[in-house]
């Protein structure tokens, strides 16, 4: 039976991946930190059969064919030239967080492919090499492997581009809020943007000033510092946002419910409140909190109008094998 399954959660950045070294190994330019999210999970089983005649992916419940099958193909040759197989697999996976969410769900995907993958055919990875190959799916991916905070070391190559925690899941009870803003456009996806960001001329001081702004975020985790993590992580990701919007064409990910969210962030910290926001490549916003603070500032975003949903989850565990898993939920 060449058949595994396994779960990982989702990540947020609080220092931003954005732009490759090394487009086709997703090497990025710069380093990056963020945490795993609890309770959010992708749910993956493969199973290797030689009468497939080709791959086939199930997400959600739902045959999927096109980019997103080519891509998984493109991963699990990776993984079948690590075994010396050339057996096709059937993927079904499956999100417990709402669709069309605009929660980036390639992290957790391909951080669970992975593993389950890997086991599939019996390969015995180290945290290391598992993250390493989750890189080759999604640049992101590398850091839902390993448990809790986690930084992703840029490197120069394959061999030196990995992630691995540096604090568990219990080292600091911090909550994102995850404010969904209604209408969610489909916006232009992350691999494309990697590409778009050397077009702008913000890109490479960016880049620059990283190492500076990982030291400072890297502190604020170890030493459970919000205020320091806050002015960090606020302005690492104003920058990539900064890159997005003077990239050619322009990348605007923001919609009026993103500022009004920021601005509503801005105020609170400015009472005192522990709270900070960043944003991915969409215009949802995470709103970063302590678990004491997380019920008031849940409570405050649920008021503002523009805001769909909220989604809380707290700093979460590595990616884990699981028992067999047959597609929904
Ligand atoms: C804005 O990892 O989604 O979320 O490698 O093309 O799948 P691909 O890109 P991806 O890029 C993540 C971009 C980001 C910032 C981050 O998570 O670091």
């Amino acid at each position: 039976m060449r058949t595994a399954s396994a779960l990982a959660h989702p990540n947020i950045a609080f220092i931003k991946y954005w732009g490759d070294l090394d487009p086709g190994l997703r090497i990025a330019l710069n380093s990056s930190l963020s945490m795993n999210l609890d309770g959010l999970h992708t749910r993956t089983q493969v199973r290797f059969d030689e009468s497939l005649s080709g791959d086939v992916l199930i997400l959600d419940g739902q045959p999927v064919t096109g980019p997103a099958l080519d891509r998984v193909t493109r991963f699990l040759d990776h993984v079948r030239s690590l075994a010396g197989v050339r057996f096709p697999a059937e993927v079904t996976s499956a999100n417990n967080f709402p669709t069309g969410a605009g929660i980036a769900s390639s992290a957790s995907a391909f951080a669970a492919l992975s593993l389950a993958a890997a086991s599939a055919l019996g390969l015995s990875l180290t945290e290391i090499d598992l993250s390493r190959l989750a890189r080759l799916g999604s640049g992101s991916a590398c850091r839902s492997v390993p448990g809790g905070f986690v930084e992703w070391q840029a490197g120069s190559d394959h061999a030196s581009s990995y992630a691995y925690s540096i604090a568990s899941p219990s080292h600091w009870d911090l909550v994102d809020c995850i404010a969904i803003v209604d209408d969610v456009h489909k916006p232009t996806g992350s691999s494309e943007g990697h590409t778009l960001s050397g077009t702008s001329p913000l890109q490479a001081a960016r880049v620059a000033d990283t190492p500076r702004r990982l030291e400072l975020c890297r502190r604020a985790v170890l030493e459970r510092d919000f205020d320091l993590l806050a002015s960090i992580v606020e302005v690492d990701c104003n920058m990539m946002h900064a890159v997005m919007l003077t990239s050619s064409p322009p990348l605007v990910y923001w919609q009026p419910a993103t500022l009004e969210i920021i601005q509503s962030v801005q105020a609170w910290r400015g009472q005192g409140v522990s709270v900070c926001y960043t944003i991915d490549a969409g215009p949802n916003v995470h709103v970063i909190t302590l678990s004491s603070e997380a019920t008031r500032i849940h409570e405050r975003l649920r008021s503002i109008p523009s805001i769909a949903n909220v989604l809380l989850a707290s700093p979460g565990g590595p990616a884990r094998l699981t028992d067999p898993f047959t597609g929904t939920g």
